[in-house]
């Protein structure tokens, strides 16, 4: 009941108030909840998702850090599963953002005063989340949905969500200005979804245990081939290419679809906004490495340093 919702949104706040907080890299705040740190419009969508949403066996959930890659694997997964149903010249990525295709449980889905109305839509739904596997709702972990989730390498993620962070559009907040002023945040951990080393090991370990149920993909190895990315992904879906689609050159037609050059210049991308940010702040160079113009070596050094000690040992490697 809409009573029921307005109680609950008054507890979020009530505990919300006595979270720890800190300053994100957009000038709002963080706050630290069973061992995350929240960007101010998530916290109440994550808590409200974890909560609430009920998964079914024919879900997909594509899970990432933010600017790891999201927007791409959203288009990718949404071109695989509906690759019958529309081809790639009448694609709804042509007219609609990725975002508004595949949407984000925290910071749109569960973001409402009421509750989604996730019921009426046909299988397989596809989800996006930037919540850590440990805290999934039960029903994800329990029921034999699918996770697809991707990373990136942690410099070039947090110079990407640095570039990122100065683009929204809100009034009265200042984000911050250099890299340096929110650098000593970055390696205690502290950034929007973080601590990085958590997100990544936590979905790591689980793809490890249960490769069924969660597939682990690296940006930097989508850039390197695409196609074998592709086939992996479509077999873990259950929905394997035939050689038929294979001689066609579909698999070609998807990864054209949702390059970065195509998806970046067409209208619907390079206008209006997801939230308080502008549809083109998710396109910006889509660089392996770029890192270098932004964070000095010694920076570099002292983040990579930490990464490692976190994930020494799990196999996992940047
Ligand atoms: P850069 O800021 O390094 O350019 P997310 O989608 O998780 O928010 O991540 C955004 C990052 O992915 C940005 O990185 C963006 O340019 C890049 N990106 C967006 N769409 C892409 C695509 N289709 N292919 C490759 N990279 C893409």
């Amino acid at each position: 009941s809409s009573k029921g919702e307005s109680v609950l949104r008054d507890e979020i706040q009530d505990l919300v108030a006595g979270f720890p907080s800190a300053k994100n890299w957009d000038g709002t705040p963080l706050y630290f909840y069973k061992g995350v740190w929240y960007p101010v419009f998530g916290i109440r969508g994550a808590l409200s998702f974890q909560q609430h949403f009920i998964a079914r066996d024919t879900d997909i959930i594509l899970a990432s850090m933010p600017k790891s890659g999201t927007t791409w694997l959203k288009a990718l997964a949404f071109s695989v599963v509906n690759r019958n149903i529309y081809s790639p010249t009448e694609s709804p990525l042509l007219t609609t953002p990725p975002h508004d295709l595949v949407r984000f449980f925290e910071m749109d889905l569960y973001s409402k005063s009421q509750l989604p109305d996730l019921e009426h839509l046909p299988a397989p739904r596809i989800f996006s989340s930037h919540t850590h596997y440990e805290i999934l709702p039960p029903s994800i972990r329990g029921s034999s949905c699918k996770i697809v989730y991707i990373c990136r390498n942690p410099l070039d993620q947090l110079v990407s969500y640095f570039h990122f962070a100065r683009k929204f559009k809100r009034e009265n907040v200042k984000p911050l200005t250099s890299i340096d002023e929110g650098f000593d945040n970055i390696c205690r951990g502290i950034q929007s979804y973080g601590p990085f080393w958590e997100s990544v090991l936590g979905y790591w370990k689980a793809s490890l245990e249960r490769p069924d149920k969660v597939l682990f993909l690296k940006y930097e190895d989508l850039k390197e081939d695409i196609t074998f990315n592709l086939k992996k992904l479509a077999e873990f879906l259950g929905l394997p290419f035939s050689e038929k689609e294979e001689k066609e050159g579909v698999i070609q037609e998807i990864a054209e679809l949702c390059s970065f050059d195509n998806l970046k210049d067409l209208k619907v991308n390079r206008t209006g906004f997801f939230k308080s940010a502008p549809n083109s702040s998710f396109f910006r160079k889509a660089k392996v490495g770029g890192w270098c113009n932004d964070l000095t070596p010694s920076m570099a050094e002292r983040f990579l340093k930490i990464v490692e000690e976190k994930l020494a040992g799990s196999g996992l490697s940047f």
